[in-house]
């Protein structure tokens, strides 16, 4: 079995679904390790208040978890996506009043591994992210900035790009997080206008909470990226990616990872 909608093996759904209209749903992206979904708490938690900022009704945590572990049974490394979208017949934006949820829950294979430690090379887009208060934060079905950046470029050995707002503020990278670390502190760009908040993004700063040296969440310019003295990309697939070189400036490897990055790796394929 791959996919379950509504906990019915399926791999389709109908062609009125909101989510396809109006991106109007949510969706989380968990790596599934030895027959588990990693972070399972943080990433039912984010969907819980994403729903409820959209005003969506979330499904039961049990019937979530319950499908999640029969997807992921027997693999010992594979993706597992979780999709919700508002029901509702007719056309038109305004959401029925007795609007349920519906629940997609897909498994797929692993992507092939790049070693994290190495260092990646990383670009700047040209496609911006719009200031959106209202959706910052969310990881709603919107996603067509981060299609239109990610298009920009074809090069395998640029997994990468960082992602500016219109005001010239970095936000984060098409698909991950970004951490900078400036004399030994880590900093990471504000998410209250755009972005999406990464669970791997909160596990690290809650370590380093943990450890009583808060990230710092504040406005992030090109210029405090290139004089950083190291840079780490974030997500639940690649866990932390180490930055080799962003548009010509070189980081140097030989550093040791911060600690909160590396005890973040520890963690980020854990339950
Ligand atoms: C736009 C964007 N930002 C950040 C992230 C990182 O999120 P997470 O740590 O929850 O995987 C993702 C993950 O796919 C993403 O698509």
């Amino acid at each position: 079995m791959r996919a379950l909608v509504d906990g019915q093996p399926a791999d389709a759904i109908g062609i009125d679904d909101r989510g396809l209209a109006y991106g109007d749903g949510l969706f989380e992206t968990l790596a599934v390790q030895a027959g588990r979904p990693c972070l399972w708490d943080r990433h039912l938690a984010r969907l819980a208040s994403g729903c409820r900022r959209l005003g969506l009704a979330c499904p039961d945590a049990e019937v979530l978890r319950d499908e999640a572990m029969m997807l992921a049974r027997g693999h010992a490394r594979a993706v597992l996506k979780i999709t919700l979208t508002r029901t509702g017949r007719g056309r038109g934006y305004r959401p029925a009043p007795d609007a349920g949820v519906r629940r997609m829950l897909a498994i797929s294979a692993w992507p092939p591994p790049r070693d994290g430690d190495a260092g990646v090379a990383v670009r700047l887009c040209h496609t911006v992210c719009g200031l959106s208060p209202v959706l910052a934060g969310l990881k709603h079905l919107g996603r067509l900035e981060q299609v239109l950046a990610r298009a920009e470029w074809d090069d395998p050995d640029v997994p990468e790009g960082l992602m500016l707002d219109p005001l010239g503020a970095v936000v984060e990278a098409t698909q991950a997080n970004l951490f900078l670390e400036r004399q030994g502190r880590l900093v990471t760009p504000r998410l209250d206008a755009a972005g999406v908040a990464g669970v791997v993004r909160g596990l690290a700063m809650d370590l380093a909470a943990a450890a009583g040296e808060p990230v710092r969440e504040d406005r992030v310019v090109l210029e405090d990226v290139r004089s950083a003295q190291a840079l780490y990309l974030t997500n639940s697939l690649i866990g932390v990616w180490r930055v080799a070189r962003f548009e010509g400036r070189e980081y140097d490897l030989s550093r040791p990872v911060h600690p909160v990055m590396a005890r973040t790796v520890e963690r980020a394929y854990g339950p």
